[in-house]
């Protein structure tokens, strides 16, 4: 420890990135594909080094990939208050998450889930969503306007009603929470999990917090924060870093990329 002004980390961080990545095609797991010249999974070591306070990383891997998920997160100079740790993937998403959660130290008391598939997202954006959680107490999502028309699919391929979408927003991550109440959250789901079906399995955390009772607060997301899922997503992404690495005031995290790669 040094006796730097700064308090206790209490910030955990818990990068998902142990899907196949089936819908992209790649032949290899999503987050080891590259996206101008790195890997996800850096792209997401390099977000968490560009953070204002240190705090701990679980990367969340394949068995398989471990060591090469390691390997990666040692070659990004990362402040050496961050601590990074390797936590086996699951076999569905939250499966992956309780893992993370159980790899945390003790003394994290704000954690932050992201999809290694949201390359790009700022580090304004984790450091909004960590704000809101200490702030409230409660849980915090980024969120974007929702752009298209939205309808509801009928019988027969046909269209039953367009839907209001005034109130409706799209989610991102990372998405944040008090440990405690994540924990618990996961745990609950864990004990119900016998007999949900599939049909009923949460896609995002902060719906498992949601199905315990408790509040989730917005705060403004990023059209960075894209999230890759199929070949064209990747176009979309290489197209939003290279728009970021020419603007002046383009995206922070993918400056920060940037600098850092010409050191
Ligand atoms: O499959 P999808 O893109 O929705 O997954 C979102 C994120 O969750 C990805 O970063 C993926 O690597 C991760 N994931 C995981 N373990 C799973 C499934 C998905 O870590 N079993």
């Amino acid at each position: 420890m040094t006796d730097a002004p700064h308090r206790l980390a209490d910030l955990g961080v818990i990068v998902v990135a142990a899907g196949r990545g089936e819908r992209l095609g790649a032949g290899t797991p999503k987050a080891f594909t590259e996206l101008g010249g790195r890997t996800l999974i850096e792209h997401a070591v390099r977000t968490v080094s560009a953070l204002s306070e240190p705090g701990q990383l679980v990367l969340v891997v394949s068995e398989a990939r471990a060591a090469e998920a390691l390997d990666i997160a040692a070659a990004v100079p990362l402040d050496s208050r961050w601590t990074v740790s390797i936590a086996h993937g699951g076999r569905e998403r939250h499966e992956s998450v309780r893992f993370g959660i159980e790899a945390l130290h003790d003394g994290i008391r704000t954690v932050l889930v992201h999809d290694a598939a949201r390359p790009l997202t700022p580090p304004e954006v984790f450091e909004r969503v960590a704000a809101a959680v200490r702030r409230t107490g409660q849980s915090a999502v980024p969120a974007v306007a929702v752009a298209d028309t939205l309808k509801e699919r009928g019988e027969g391929g046909t269209v039953s009603a367009t839907v209001d979408r005034s109130a409706l927003v799209a989610v991102q991550t990372p998405q944040g929470f008090p440990l405690d109440v994540l924990a618990a959250a996961h745990q609950t789901a864990q004990e119900r999990e016998g007999g949900a079906s599939d049909d009923d399995a949460p896609t995002d955390d902060a719906e498992l917090v949601q199905r315990a009772g408790g509040t989730v607060h917005l705060v403004e997301g990023s059209p960075y924060a894209h999230k890759l899922t199929r070949p064209a997503d990747l176009l979309m992404l290489e197209g939003l870093l290279a728009g970021a690495a020419g603007a002046p005031h383009g995206a922070r995290g993918a400056h920060a990329r940037t600098e850092e790669g010409s050191r």
